[in-house]
């Protein structure tokens, strides 16, 4: 169960040790490679993504980090020891790249690694972390992501809060700050030790774009719902599988709605060029983003859990800065309806109108409890409660500690 005495400590904290960025008071939105691309990416494929997230509505929806992943290196250090760029994937170089992107009223991103060498073998910036990131502020860069491959077996806290105080060396004093995407995979516990030395953490292994995987990473933030929330930072549970068509629209609606709802970090990873406009509309749906992008920052935890084979479900709510949020989630294989009920899963009394959210309509006005009906297979029906009275500050939220 969150507690306030929890939220300020750990905000005292981020305070006074992490002076590199304080601010990022909603979780990032952008576009990265990796999911679609792996390592092959290059400077014609990222100022094309540019241009679509330009001129086809997903700057204005929000998305404006353009991060590049592993793979843009080049194999070796320069002779005094700087990292550089793979000249056959970036001819004019990164900063010539960077410059393109901020051109264009985008942030930028790069890639690197808290060990010897990065997951794709390229050099990491373990015992580099000054020079580094002094490179990296030299090609203006907005956003670090920093893997975990390669570590030499020293402790991530140690590795880690060494590169958040070069970011923090780099940028004090200037009118700059850089997001600080901490990918260790949540091996360590990162959302404990995160707070203060990045601004997000990663919590899982690799999501793949297949349904197994989105469901168990969604399970795996079961207990870890209270950790993430402005001036402490975000729960990062990988970037999106959105847009892969192997994946049913259902299960992408469900992706969405939690990753959303979990206030995690939105990045894109899709070949935005290959879209279709059912998806597209869905990544651009300006009411689910609203839900992620919530001034409060609260994410929604667990409240009921029911397990029976292929009928089982579980309902999720959180509140919002202007109403409460409801995930209605059939795991089970056959369609079937759920029934939230006000007073025991969110703490509101009162008429409540019920906003569906995917389908941005009104359901409708009511008491006591709402039924979604024949929510289909892996899908959920995702809500927006709005009126009533939250009559207890106490979150409902299944206690798993
Ligand atoms: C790790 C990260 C991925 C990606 C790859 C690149 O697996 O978790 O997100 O950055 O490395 O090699």
């Amino acid at each position: 169960m969150i507690t306030w005495k929890l939220i300020f400590i750990i905000a005292f904290i981020r305070f006074t040790t992490c002076q590199n960025g304080l601010g990022y008071k909603t979780p990032p939105m952008g576009w990265n490679p990796y999911n679609a691309f792996n390592s092959s990416f290059n400077d014609t494929l990222i100022r094309q993504h540019v241009d679509i997230i330009v001129n086809q509505g997903y700057l204005a929806a929000g998305y404006r980090y353009i991060n590049l992943d592993d793979g843009w290196q080049a194999s070796e250090r320069t002779k005094d020891n700087r990292l550089s760029f793979n000249s056959s994937k970036f001819p004019f170089g990164i900063k010539d790249l960077a410059d393109y992107v901020h051109r264009n009223g985008l942030l930028f991103g790069i890639y690197s690694d808290a060990g010897i060498q990065t997951c794709g073998g390229l050099p990491g910036s373990l015992d580099y972390e000054d020079i580094d990131v002094q490179t990296f502020v030299d090609w203006d860069i907005d956003y670090l992501k920093y893997d975990n491959c390669n570590e030499q077996r020293r402790p991530e806290q140690e590795r880690y809060k060494k590169m958040g105080d070069a970011l923090n060396s780099a940028t004090a004093g200037k009118n700059k700050t850089i997001y600080y995407n901490i990918c260790e995979w949540g091996t360590s516990n990162p959302w404990l030790w995160g707070p203060g030395v990045g601004h997000s953490w990663r919590t899982t292994p690799d999501i793949i774009a297949f349904w197994p995987s989105i469901i168990s990473i969604i399970d795996s933030q079961v207990r870890l719902t209270e950790y993430g929330g402005p001036e402490r930072g975000w729960n990062d549970p990988d970037m999106l599988v959105l847009g892969f068509e192997r994946i049913p629209y259902d299960e992408q609606v469900t992706h969405y709605a939690f990753w959303a709802a979990l206030k995690a970090p939105l990045i894109l990873g899709c070949d935005l060029r290959k879209v279709d406009d059912k998806i597209k509309a869905l990544i651009l749906n300006d009411d689910i983003i609203s839900v992620n992008q919530d001034p409060l920052g609260l994410s929604i935890c667990q409240v009921y859990y029911k397990t029976d084979n292929d009928i089982s479900f579980d309902i999720w709510t959180g509140p919002l800065d202007d109403g409460y949020v409801a995930i209605l989630f059939n795991r089970g294989i056959e369609s079937k309806s759920i029934t939230l009920d006000f007073k025991n899963h969110c703490r509101l009394d009162g008429t409540i109108e019920v906003y569906d959210l995917v389908n941005q309509l009104s359901n409708g006005n009511y008491a006591n409890n709402y039924t979604a009906v024949d929510i289909p297979k892996h899908g959920v029906e995702f809500i927006k409660l709005i009126g009533g009275n939250n009559f207890d500050d106490d979150r409902p939220c299944l206690n798993y500690s």
